[in-house]
């Protein structure tokens, strides 16, 4: 894959990519604990809509999606206090393993720390440890919640 013609967009600046992002969402985290697509784009508008903070940075090659990264104000329930999160992490099958992943993540992780915060978190199964981590993000807990997830984090420097 080339990964040249891969262009990353703020969702509110092409949110012609809006259903893209909500459908691989509701798909990969919300569809199999039964919740509707409505759900999920109700929340994500909402989010985009009254929620400064929150971004949503689509990866795409011309006009055809390629993956998503979100940040939100709370991602895990067991860890109320810690804010912001990037989360809702995807790159479409066809694109994987060539580096957009790593990137969008670094890109909303970025993004985050701009607005003034020390630090952002993310939380993840244990399967994606090595890729976080090479990523430069600091593993600060394991085995969080029912999920046992990592949680991660990552400092302004
Ligand atoms: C996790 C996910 C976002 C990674 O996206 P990706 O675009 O494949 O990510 P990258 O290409 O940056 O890195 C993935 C792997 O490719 C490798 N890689 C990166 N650049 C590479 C390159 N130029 N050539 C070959 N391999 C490369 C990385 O080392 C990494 O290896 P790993 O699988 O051992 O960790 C993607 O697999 C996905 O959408 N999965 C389903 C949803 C999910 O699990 N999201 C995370 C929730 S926490």
């Amino acid at each position: 894959m080339n990964n040249h013609t891969i262009t990353v967009s703020d969702l509110r600046d092409a949110p012609h990519f809006f259903d893209d992002v909500a459908d691989r969402i509701w798909r990969a985290w919300w569809e199999p604990q039964g919740f509707p697509l409505d759900h999920i784009s109700g929340l994500l508008e909402e989010s985009l809509a009254h929620d400064a903070e929150a971004l949503c940075l689509v990866a795409h090659d011309g006009d055809r999606f390629v993956g998503t990264a979100s940040v939100i104000a709370s991602d895990l329930e067991e860890r109320p206090d810690l804010t912001p999160w990037v989360a809702a992490v995807w790159v479409d099958p066809p694109f994987r393993g060539s580096g957009i992943g790593g990137d969008i993540v670094l890109k909303a992780a970025r993004a985050a720390l701009r607005t003034g915060a020390k630090a952002v978190h993310l939380c993840a199964l244990p399967g994606k440890r090595a890729f976080y981590e090479r990523l430069g993000w600091r593993l600060d807990e394991t085995d969080v919640g029912e999920d046992r997830l990592d949680v991660f984090s990552m400092r302004r420097t």
